[in-house]
């Protein structure tokens, strides 16, 4: 049998050997999930949310062991790795309330004589079997996300981890098999790409739930366009600095924490810095200070804040980017050097906007910062760009508020912190290229599921 073997990103090291699924194993893992469809959909509510928080409850018994395996596997410091077991912990725990009380709703057709006497009763139905295909940079949770509203609704779902991150979800996938669910109700299977390109185009998993980079998931989906589809795609966020915003030490802390947590590998880590003229000077020297005291290195060490980014490909490239800023007039206020994957957390200023630290998605622990005089020239900079995933924006005022979540093409705007914020039970995603579709415990249920409605006839009301 073919085998992966999964290396640590801060120092290459062997972390585990993984058995690779043969073209026989993956047909019976899609034929289960197309044979129980019928009977998973019929399961009653408590089955579902039983098991959902068996898996809550497991998950938040091995939370330690489980951090460990998330720090080997991705690379992300102990301290994100914890976060990120708490999150899947909720993620499951959400998904288990939300199956008991997913219903449907009862609509009035006597609005004309016509439907006298006739209600619908409108209900939601699994679209089918899902492929959920995860990214590495949440081995578990963003696995979770994909795998716990599918379950809550009764959709079979076979997962596809990242091929460098495939142990969190086996574990994720040990806790299942200990639930009531039937057989073929999930599969994980850490294949390859080539063999996940026969999954996405196979016709007995009408759903695709991709979360990774823009050019694959829009590729995927050219593979099988009468498909349905969640694309969770990158983004190049930002945060703006607004001249109301008087605690500067906490915009230029966070900014700096979530500019490089996770060395920057989140889709809504902030990458553009928009800061109002009044403020500049002062807020950019915080800013400064904060990212050259971030300490990277070993991400066991529990000091250390910023980690390896995946691996030497992506700092390479990383670095190359900061290059290219800096060759076409950007300042490199800190940071700028890296060794092996550790890049050093970066900040630049005056990136040109068709730089690729400013237009592209980073992925790596840089932040580009640039002055803009008010809060409309903010918006339109920040909507100048390709993606529109998350924003944050520090202000106090109420119509600015309102204002950026009505105006700011994105999908979510985070008033008074970071756009990295996220909690797992809200909608979560993005609009133009950040892709479609909406995850959030919630939301991806009703994204899973379409409606049917039953006309009643004869009815008393
Ligand atoms: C992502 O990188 O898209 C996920 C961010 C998160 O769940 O916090």
């Amino acid at each position: 049998m073919e085998a992966l073997t999964v290396h640590h990103p801060f120092d290459g090291s062997e972390v585990a050997t993984v058995a690779v699924p043969g073209p026989e194993q993956i047909e019976r893992a899609v034929a289960a999930a197309a044979a129980v469809a019928a009977e998973f959909r019929r399961t009653p509510a408590h089955v579902r949310a039983d098991a959902l928080e068996h898996v809550s409850r497991g998950l938040a018994e091995q939370a330690e062991e489980l951090a460990e395996l998330i720090t080997a596997e991705n690379g992300k410091p102990l301290r994100w790795a914890e976060v990120e077991v708490k999150r899947a912990v909720s993620t499951f725990r959400v998904a288990a309330e939300e199956a008991r009380r997913f219903g449907g709703e009862i609509q009035r057709l006597d609005t004309d004589p016509s439907a006298d006497g006739r209600v619908a009763l409108v209900r939601r139905f699994p679209r089918g079997p899902v492929l959920g295909i995860a990214p590495f940079n949440f081995p578990l949770n963003l696995v979770a996300h994909k795998v716990a509203p599918s379950l809550a609704v009764g959709a079979p779902i076979i997962i596809k981890p990242a091929p460098r991150t495939p142990l969190s979800s086996l574990v994720l996938g040990e806790l299942l098999a200990e639930t009531d669910l039937p057989d073929g109700a999930f599969s994980v299977l850490p294949i390859g790409n080539e063999a996940t390109a026969g999954l996405v185009r196979d016709e007995r998993l009408p759903v695709v739930s991709f979360t990774g980079s823009g050019p694959v998931g829009w590729s995927l989906m050219d593979a099988a366009p009468r498909k349905h589809f969640v694309l969770e795609l990158g983004g190049n966020a930002a945060a703006v600095v607004c001249a109301d915003w008087d605690d500067l030490d906490f915009a230029a802390q966070r900014i700096a924490t979530f500019g490089n947590y996770q060395a920057g590998q989140s889709c809504i880590a902030v990458q553009r810095v928009l800061v109002d003229r009044a403020i500049a000077d002062e807020f950019i020297g915080k800013l400064v200070d904060a990212v050259r005291g971030l300490r990277n290195g070993d991400p066991h060490d529990p000091d250390v804040e910023v980690g390896p980014v995946v691996d030497e490909a992506a700092a390479a490239r990383i670095q190359s980017w900061i290059e290219e800023a800096t060759s076409r007039g950007a300042k490199l206020l800190a940071g700028g050097h890296r060794e092996g994957t550790l890049v050093e957390p970066t900040l630049l200023l005056d990136a040109p906007e068709d730089s690729k630290v400013w237009a592209e998605e980073v992925f790596g622990p840089v932040l580009a910062v640039s002055i803009v005089d008010g809060n409309d020239d903010a918006f339109d900079r920040v909507n100048s760009s390709a993606y529109g995933l998350q924003a944050g924006v520090f202000t106090r005022d109420l119509p600015t508020a309102t204002r950026a979540g009505a105006e700011l093409e994105v999908g979510g705007v985070i008033i008074g912190d970071v756009p990295s914020f996220r909690a797992d039970q809200m909608p979560y995603g993005g609009i133009k290229g950040s892709g479609f579709g909406r995850e959030g415990v919630r939301s991806a249920m009703i994204d899973l599921t379409e409606e049917r409605i039953t006309v009643l006839t004869n009815v008393s009301l």
